[in-house]
């Protein structure tokens, strides 16, 4: 019976969708989903076809082609009008033959596409419509620009080029009131200096406040490779949904993680102060590796296991770069990474992980932490007061008390993270 109803569900999927995969580039449009998914979109190209029609097979290879690459940058999409359900939307736009091209900015058509049906010309025209939201830093604005949205991460390309690219338009607008997207050219020395640029192009992010840059390492310079590694600075209220575009959940590639990214700021005023009563798990990764993904996407397991444990005071973090190796220096913490330490200023200890960097390990490790199992060493917290202004230097308290972590302690002090931890 079953496996006789599957079959006709297979038997019963129409062919129309022939002209292009589900899973390819093009983004497969229906009634549906239609308005939802291109209402997010600030610039995106909809083909209007029957599968029958011999110009749209023939423009079906150079259509995939532009979507493959302008994958991050400009949502291809494109809507099967043979299908009886679409018949209505492709009346509304007054299709009146195929295949028809029509520019959609935030799901309002603004134009039919007249131009060649080539890759190359379908793509030209494409990034044409990519507004520009690039700030350009120079020598003489460069005060202005670092204490202006102080907090809010910025990402930087500096460049030997005067003019702007679809692909850093694009990222702009992406992460358009979340991020901010400049470019320096390579004849702006104080600008260069500042930050120690000497090769080009260089892409690194100023995550907010004092916190130090990350360069971006990865020969990958594509929208989907910048687009996730933006992503992990911008925190979860701010989390761009453009990669989610299209994608079952468990294909996307940077989801919402519950991990944030540690700044000195929150170090200070949330893993350090006196005043907190928040123990810290910060996971320190190498600075950039093909492995980050994963690791995050562990922690965020390791976070909604802990959730489950009810262990209300633990805040998670992850660190890479200058501020990590900061503070495993003052730790004494010569570990390989991946690592993990769950710290708590307040009392002045940390516990130390390092191993197989897995959830089950992680989870091991916080229950251990939690219930005052393991090793717990003495933080020689004068060598963070420069950090921690304030009361820091006052002597450590000995004891390291088990109900410091019961799990029915007070919220921690929420306020001071980004999002995201009001579930502890
Ligand atoms: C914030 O201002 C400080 C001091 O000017 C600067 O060093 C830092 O890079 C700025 N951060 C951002 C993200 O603009």
């Amino acid at each position: 019976m079953k496996i006789a109803f599957i079959l006709s569900l297979v038997a019963s999927v129409p062919l129309t969708y022939a002209l292009y995969q589900k899973s390819g580039p093009v983004q497969i449009l229906d009634h549906r989903n239609f308005h939802n998914l291109l209402e997010k979109e600030p610039v995106a190209l909809v083909e209007f076809f029957a599968p029958w029609c011999g110009h749209c097979k023939q423009l079906a290879v150079p259509y995939g082609k532009v979507a493959e690459n302008l994958k991050g940058m400009v949502k291809i999409a494109a809507i099967d009008c043979d299908e009886e359900d679409n018949k209505p939307i492709c009346g509304e736009h007054e299709v009146q033959g195929f295949p028809t091209i029509k520019l959609f900015k935030h799901g309002k058509v603004q134009e039919d596409y007249q131009g060649q049906r080539t890759a190359k010309a379908i793509a030209d025209y494409a990034v044409e419509q990519i507004p520009n939201m690039v700030k350009k830093v120079t020598d003489k604005n460069l005060e202005q620009f670092l204490s202006d949205k102080n907090e809010t991460a910025k990402v930087g390309l500096f460049t030997q080029k005067a003019a702007t690219s679809a692909l850093w338009k694009s990222l702009a607008l992406n992460f358009k009131d979340k991020a901010i997207v400049f470019q320096v050219r390579d004849n702006q020395k104080s600008v260069l200096e500042l930050f120690g640029i000497t090769t080009f192009p260089t892409i690194f992010v100023l995550p907010g406040g004092d916190s130090p840059i990350v360069i971006y390492e990865s020969d990958e310079i594509k929208a989907p490779a910048l687009n996730k590694f933006v992503n992990r600075f911008i925190t979860s209220e701010q989390t761009s949904d453009q990669e989610t575009f299209g994608k079952s959940k468990t294909e996307v590639d940077s989801p919402k993680s519950q991990v944030n990214h540690l700044t000195s700021d929150i170090f200070e005023s949330l893993c350090l102060a006196k005043s907190s009563k928040a123990i810290c798990a910060i996971a320190f990764l190498p600075s950039y590796s093909d492995s980050q993904d994963e690791w995050i996407h562990t922690l965020d397991s390791t976070v909604t296991l802990a959730h489950k444990l009810n262990v209300k005071n633990f805040q998670f973090f992850w660190s890479s770069g200058s501020l990590s190796e900061k503070i495993l220096k003052v730790l004494n913490f010569e570990a390989k990474l991946p690592a993990m330490v769950a710290l708590n200023g307040r009392r002045g200890w940390v516990q130390k992980f390092q191993g197989d960097f897995d959830k089950d390990a992680l989870q091991d490790f916080i229950l251990a932490t939690k219930n005052g199992d393991g090793k717990r060493d003495k933080i020689d917290m004068e060598k963070f007061s420069g950090w921690s202004k304030g009361d820091s230097t006052e002597p450590v308290q000995e004891a390291v008390a088990k109900e410091d972590i019961s799990v029915t302690a007070e919220e921690p002090t929420a306020e001071k993270t980004p999002g995201q931890h009001d579930e502890l």
